[in-house]
């Protein structure tokens, strides 16, 4: 989509944790914590969109919750459009909001259901514009025909809209400021398959018109290698993988990217019958307790000793291709392991 011109990063995140204490006994005292996102490094470019992947519980909704600073975080950087955001105050913040906004997952419980339509989606310009009556009613307009509402429902409240309209009144309401990035948390994960494709589309052409830059949270491979321009692949708290959405499924690096990839159902039953899938043993270990080394390395089908000790760093080891494993350790023009070659030691060369 941007491949012509020189892009510009519009977001960049550098090393951010976000680590939840955790309380016990009558003291309350702390005792751990809840290592959510563990350090995770990637750049947004300029109307592109990112998406971001992994099983639940492995911290998406927290990383795209932390980088739009809706919480304290532990430790890094978080710079849009050239600011650093990470240690700025709520009132700083608050002249931020307008230039990035949230979608969420269930509209249902996002939209206050006392509040009309209009009201809900001309709430963030009483905050942040002074518009008379009439401005502030044709900009509610406005953004109602952008996602497609019908004008003759800004009176009503968003009981009486369905799943998919009522989602479409979140997006109206995130675009009320004009921002140019918006996180997207599962926004199509609680509507019918039906209405999925819809809303899809219609964040598809927001973008286009606007020049919006996505970060989409989703735990559907085919629906985020159908949206996404880029694609990061998340796992306990970290991120495994990031590249170019083809490369990416075409030729999956990491050997916890190739397991994810390897479970998505092929709609095409001769395709289907060949595709190997690569069962993963045990369960995802706890994000308080995270294990020594790669997080990744109590599951990984392909794991070395080095694995138990070091934690791998996340690294190019293609152009824009970024992984954390020990398997590419060596090169810059490293080239996919075969899966099944699992004795490889790390100081081997790789193939090309
Ligand atoms: N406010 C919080 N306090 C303590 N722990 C939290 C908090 N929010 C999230 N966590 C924990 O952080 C981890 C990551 O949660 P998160 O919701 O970010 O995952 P997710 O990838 O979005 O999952 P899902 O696909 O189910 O939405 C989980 O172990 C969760 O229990
Ligand atoms: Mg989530």
């Amino acid at each position: 989509m941007l491949d012509a011109t020189p892009r510009k990063k519009l977001v960049e995140v550098r090393d951010l944790k976000m680590h939840f204490p955790i309380f016990a006994g009558i003291l309350r005292r702390r005792v751990g914590e809840v290592k959510a996102v563990d350090g995770v490094t990637f750049d947004i470019y300029e109307g592109e969109t990112l998406g971001l992947v992994g099983e639940s519980g492995c911290g998406k909704s927290t990383c795209g919750r932390a980088v739009l600073r809706l919480y304290e975080v532990t430790e890094g950087s978080i710079t849009i459009d050239g600011t650093d955001i990470a240690d700025w105050s709520p009132e700083e913040l608050r002249k931020m909001r307008p230039t990035m906004q949230m979608v969420f997952q269930d509209p249902q419980a996002s939209l206050n259901p006392r509040m009309t339509v209009a009201n809900i989606i001309g709430e963030p310009l009483d905050e942040h514009r002074a518009l008379s009556k009439k401005e502030r009613l044709d900009r509610i307009y406005e953004l109602m025909d952008h996602v497609g509402l019908n004008r003759d429902f800004a009176n009503r409240y968003p009981h009486e809209f369905s799943g998919g309209q009522r989602q479409r009144i979140g997006i109206a309401r995130a675009l009320a400021l004009n921002p140019k990035f918006i996180v997207c948390d599962e926004p199509i994960a609680a509507l019918d398959v039906s209405i999925q494709a819809q809303v899809v589309n219609l964040l598809e052409d927001l973008q286009n018109e606007f020049g919006l830059t996505y970060l989409f949270i989703s735990h559907d491979l085919s629906m985020v290698r159908h949206i996404a321009t880029r694609v990061a692949v998340m796992y306990l708290g970290k991120i495994a993988e990031l590249a170019p959405r083809e490369a990416l499924y075409d030729e999956p690096l990491h050997p916890y990217t190739q397991a994810l990839l390897s479970a998505v159902p092929e709609p095409d039953p001769a395709l289907e019958a060949k595709t190997e899938r690569i069962i993963l043993k045990g369960d995802v270990p706890s994000p308080s307790n995270p294990p020594r080394g790669c997080n990744f390395c109590t599951r990984c089908p392909q794991v070395m000793d080095v694995c138990r000790e070091v934690d791998p760093e996340f690294r190019e080891v293609r152009p824009g291709r970024y992984v954390a494993c020990h398997l590419y350790a060596d090169t810059k023009s490293a080239a996919a392991p075969n899966a099944a070659r699992s004795t490889r030691q790390p100081s081997e060369p790789l193939r090309e």
